[in-house]
């Protein structure tokens, strides 16, 4: 017992050394462009996961952000207002639309 004990506390301080000095972490800090109905979209969209899942897809038609709020809505029962669903999909399809 002894030994896992002592064992244990030499391969934590080990663990630790490895881990000090500097660390860089990737920057997680996804800010939303400004612009109409962007505080919607910060109100309803940050409380599962970061402004990442949304930046990450690119330009995409306003089709395809309807269909990623309705995802939201109905399969990860997201409790979105209609009306601020709307205001997210165009908010989305000016900010990170392709046109279309
Ligand atoms: C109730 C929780 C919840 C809320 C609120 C939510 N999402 Fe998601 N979202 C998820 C989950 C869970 C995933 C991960 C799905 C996966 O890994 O396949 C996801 C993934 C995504 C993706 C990645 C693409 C995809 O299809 O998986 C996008 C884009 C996205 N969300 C957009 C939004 C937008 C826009 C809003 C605000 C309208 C929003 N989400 C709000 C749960 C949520």
């Amino acid at each position: 017992m002894k030994k896992i004990l002592l064992a244990s506390i030499f391969i934590g301080s080990f663990a630790f050394a490895q881990v000090k000095g500097d660390i860089q972490v990737p920057d997680m800090n996804y800010k939303l462009k400004p612009g109409k109905g962007v505080e919607t979209v910060q109100a309803n969209c940050l409380m599962c996961h970061t402004f990442g899942y949304m930046l990450n897809q690119g330009k995409q038609s306003k089709k395809f952000w309807r269909g990623k709020v309705n995802k939201m809505v109905n399969a990860f029962k997201a409790p979105i207002a209609k009306k601020d669903q709307d205001i997210i999909v165009n908010y989305l399809a000016t900010q990170y639309g392709n046109g279309k």
